[in-house]
Order: structure tokens, then C-alpha cells, then sequence
């Protein structure tokens, strides 16, 4: 993928061993990704959000991007959900080597400019740029028809983003939900993700899908055969993590190592769901 990167072949790179993402909050998280990417030949992308950041501070960062540097396969640190300039301020002075310039709470406008704005400084950090057009809804939300589908990505809509912001990567909003997906299961428009996809190879842009935990195999192949290129994955790492203490000895050191296990196992299955595996 050339990305909106021109000729900074640096980012080029970076954009070839962008994945699959999984959201980190400490040691174990870390040590779990790159433990599945290590074993599964993938390449991952560790990424942080903003409450972590505020939990794990810079030694969270640290720790991902000394991580990153030492593993054997391709491996990225990225800033989830940046929905304050003031946040993505800090990120592209932590080192993070790509953004996510969250402005789907904003207008359309607003979100434009916001996005253009953050995405010429991180360009001229060599920083990579996602960013979201339309509002993921979550899952308790007791949406009309009406408010669903106005909160879905609108082509039109996507091109003048793409254009006017120069961003490399665009999370879409195509049904899909962070957390749990309701009983009756996912709903995604894939007529609508086959659209954008028309659209952001054209331009060179990557599509990010938030809020894969909970998708299954099937859904997932055609999100790929469909353009979808790093999926966001969270809900499930953290239950993994959660689910294992239970099983757990009342002891710190086999805690941690029965948690980083746990994790690993569900990144792993992930890794091959997403078809990243083999390919680092
Ligand atoms: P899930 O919570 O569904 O795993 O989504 C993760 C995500 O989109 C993080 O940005
Ligand atoms: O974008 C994901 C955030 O980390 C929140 O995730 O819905 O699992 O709490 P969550
Ligand atoms: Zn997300
Ligand atoms: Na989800």
C-alpha cells in the first residue's frame, strides 16, 4: 500500500507492517502481543489508548516502542481514539509512529479541519494518520432506523474527507460496535464497506475496522475480501486477561504469567482470523 505517503519511503515501510491492532495497558498486554506475533510470524500493532496512556504514563509508552524495537517480526506503536488535539500533541512527542486522529464526535467540517490540522504536523514527524468519518455507535444504544444509518460512513462524505485531510488510514462505520455485539449478532453493511473500498484504493488509503472483537471468522474474511486492513481489537484481550484470574494461584508472578498466556492465546487465533499470520 503507497498510503498518502508520497515519496517518504520511511512511511511506506511503516505502512506495509501496518496490521492488526490489540489495545495494551501494561507489562503483560505488551509481552502477550508480541509473544503471539513472535510464534505466529505476524506482524501487530501495539496500540494505546487514551485512558491507558493516563494509567501507564510514558513508561507504557516505553515499554511498547522498546518492545517494538526488539521483536523479531514487524511491530508499530499507535494512538488510539486521539479525540483532543491536546492528547495528539503529547502522542507525537511520545514517539508513537502513527495516530489515530479520532473526530467522529465533531460535524463534519469541524472534523475535517481538526483531522487536516493534526495530520500535517504528524507528516511532518513522519507519523502516520487514522482517522473516522460517521460514529460508531455502542452497543446498548437504542438507536431508531433513522440515527443508525446517519451515523454510518457516507461515501460522498469519505472521498472530500480523504482529499482534503491527506490522512493514510480511514476507521469506517459500517454497523460496527466496540464492546459486545447484540444477541442477534453483527450487523455490517458490507455493500457500504465495499463502496469505501472503491473509493480508498483509489487513494491509496487503508481501512481500519474498531470493534472486531466479538466479529465472527466468516464476517471477518469478507471485511478483509472487502479492504479491510487492521482491525481493533480490545474487549477480548481484556476479557481473556479478567477471565484468568479466576483460574489463577493467589500469587503476583502466576498471575501475570497466567494473564500474558490468556492473552496470548486469544491475539494468537486473532492473528489467523485476520490473516496476518506467516505474514511477517
Ligand atoms: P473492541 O472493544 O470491540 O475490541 O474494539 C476495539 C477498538 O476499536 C479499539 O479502538
Ligand atoms: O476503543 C476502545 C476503547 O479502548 C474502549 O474499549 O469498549 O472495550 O471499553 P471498550
Ligand atoms: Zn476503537
Ligand atoms: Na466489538
Amino acid at each position: 500500500f503507497p498510503g498518502n505517503v508520497g515519496d517518504n519511503s520511511a512511511l511506506a515501510e511503516l505502512v506495509k507492517s501496518w496490521a492488526r491492532a490489540f489495545n495494551v495497558y501494561n507489562l503483560e498486554g505488551v509481552e502477550a502481543v508480541v509473544a503471539a506475533a513472535e510464534e505466529e510470524q505476524s506482524p501487530a500493532i501495539l496500540q494505546i489508548h487514551p485512558g491507558a496512556l493516563k494509567q501507564g504514563g510514558i513508561p507504557l509508552v516505553a515499554c511498547c516502542i522498546s518492545a517494538a524495537e526488539q521483536a523479531s517480526v514487524p511491530i508499530t506503536v499507535h494512538f488510539d481514539h486521539g479525540t483532543s488535539k491536546h492528547d495528539l500533541v503529547e502522542a507525537l512527542e511520545l514517539g508513537f509512529d502513527s495516530v489515530m486522529v479520532d473526530g467522529s464526535h465533531l460535524s463534519f467540517t469541524e472534523n475535517v479541519s481538526y483531522t487536516k490540522f493534526v495530520a500535517f504536523f504528524a507528516h511532518s514527524k513522519g507519523v502516520l494518520v487514522e482517522a473516522e468519518l460517521g460514529r460508531l455507535s455502542g452497543t446498548e444504544d437504542d438507536l431508531t432506523v433513522e440515527d443508525y444509518e446517519a451515523r454510518l460512513t457516507d461515501v460522498k462524505q469519505a472521498q472530500e474527507f480523504i482529499d482534503e485531510t491527506g490522512i493514510d488510514a480511514l476507521a469506517v462505520c459500517i454497523g460496527n460496535v466496540h464492546g459486545k455485539y447484540p444477541a442477534s449478532g453483527p450487523n455490517l453493511r458490507l455493500d457500504l464497506l465495499k463502496d469505501l473500498y472503491a473509493l480508498s484504493s483509489k487513494k491509496g488509503v487503508l481501512l481500519v475496522l474498531h470493534g472486531a472483537s466479538g466479529l465472527p471468522k466468516e464476517l471477518i474474511k469478507e471485511c478483509i475480501e472487502h479492504g479491510v486492513r487492521k482491525f481493533n481489537v480490545n474487549t477480548e484481550v481484556r476479557k481473556a486477561y479478567m477471565d484468568s484470574l479466576s483460574n489463577s494461584k493467589k500469587d503476583l508472578v502466576h498471575v501475570m504469567a497466567s494473564a500474558k498466556e490468556a492473552m496470548k492465546a486469544v491475539i494468537a487465533e486473532k492473528m489467523h482470523l485476520f490473516g496476518s499470520a506467516g505474514k511477517a
